[in-house]
């Protein structure tokens, strides 16, 4: 059954909250939430071709976690593409198109535009990065990052 046709309203971002919420309920297992999170954002959103999790392994390195599409890169350091940016200023990075922002790392050829948003938990302590990508071009906007963002907080905002 396709997903259905999804709007930039709060709407859907609600439902799927909702969902992620009563899926996550008690949860304290980094990776089981990100595999659940990753799951559920992917499949909630036609936009959305690449959707997963890159975590801090050690400083100034990340290394993927669980994700949802075709083939991930495995390692990215602090100072290389979109993950790195994020990780590196700890602040959303909405991309519109991937071949205007310099280092872009191209998982895969199809993509356009990207979202990646930082990942906290309840010290404040960036633990992953939540990446995003699609193949439409621009096909994010400030109410995506703030939707998600609080979907983040509410999966893992609570970790110790
Ligand atoms: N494009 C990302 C790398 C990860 S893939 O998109 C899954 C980047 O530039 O950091």
């Amino acid at each position: 059954m396709e997903p259905a046709q999804i709007s930039q309203s709060g709407d859907n971002y609600s439902s799927l909250k909702a969902r992620i919420r009563a899926l996550t309920e008690g949860e304290t297992d980094a990776i089981s939430l990100m595999a659940t999170v990753a799951c559920e954002v992917h499949h909630s959103d036609q936009r959305f071709d690449w959707t997963g999790f890159f975590r801090v392994v050690s400083p100034g390195l990340l290394k993927i976690g669980p994700y949802q599409g075709g083939h991930g890169c495995l390692v990215i350091p602090f100072d290389k593409g979109v993950c790195g940016a994020c990780a590196s200023t700890e602040q959303v990075q909405l991309v519109p198109d991937v071949d205007a922002f310099p280092g872009h790392i191209a998982c895969a050829s199809t993509t356009r535009s990207e979202l990646v948003l930082p990942v906290f938990d309840s010290s404040r302590s960036l633990i992953a990065v939540f990446d995003i990508d699609s193949d439409q071009p621009d096909a994010f906007d400030e109410g995506d990052a703030a939707a998600l963002s609080d979907i983040l907080e509410l999966a893992f905002g609570g970790l110790q």
